[in-house]
């Protein structure tokens, strides 16, 4: 395994995600909505550095097909707890690759009127789009390699790890 993003490399950048989305909704409440599981840990430290009322929930969802590669048929195993309706969503993810998850994710939420629809992902590979995906907030843009850590798995394995790494 290569250590590509360390634990103060990402506590950085938490930090100063939680400050630009404090600034981007003062005076709103925010919702939060984290996709399980990958992006709880990142979730989790985000919100400490939000200084406005937020609120969150949590949505799990699966891919039917290959597991390596994500075919955007998605099921959704979770749901929110409550209606979202008129609120400010922010979608919390881990790594958005084809963007396909995120757009079955996006159309979903966007049935349920609300208010506003921003996305935000530790991690982004930007070149590797299929469908057109609009993400307001990203941590590190990434190469190709497969990582792990910091919530990320590899067949349920290596999510504790508290840096990132490349698999080889
Ligand atoms: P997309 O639908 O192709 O954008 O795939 C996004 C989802 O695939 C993420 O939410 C992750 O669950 C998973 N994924 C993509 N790349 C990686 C990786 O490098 N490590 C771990 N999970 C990944
Ligand atoms: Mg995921």
């Amino acid at each position: 395994m290569k250590l590509i993003i360390t634990e103060s490399q990402i506590k950085a950048k938490v930090k100063s995600l939680g400050k630009r989305i404090s600034r981007d909704y003062e005076g709103r409440e925010l919702f939060i909505v984290g996709v399980m599981k990958g992006s709880l840990m990142f979730l989790m430290d985000l919100v400490r550095h939000i200084d406005i009322p937020v609120s969150y929930d949590f949505m799990a969802i699966s891919s039917y097909g290959a597991a390596t590669k994500s075919s955007g048929v998605v099921r959704i195993l979770k749901d929110l707890d409550m209606p979202v309706e008129s609120q400010h969503v922010l979608v919390v993810e881990d790594i958005i690759d084809s963007g396909l998850t995120l757009h079955y994710l996006v159309n979903n939420l966007r049935t349920r009127n609300i208010a506003t629809l921003k996305v935000c992902t530790l991690l982004d590979r930007p070149y590797r789009r299929e469908v057109d995906v609009k993400v307001d907030y990203n941590g590190f843009v990434i190469n190709d390699d497969f990582v792990v850590g910091y919530g990320l798995d590899f067949n349920q394995k290596y999510r504790n790890m508290r840096d990132i790494y490349a698999l080889e």
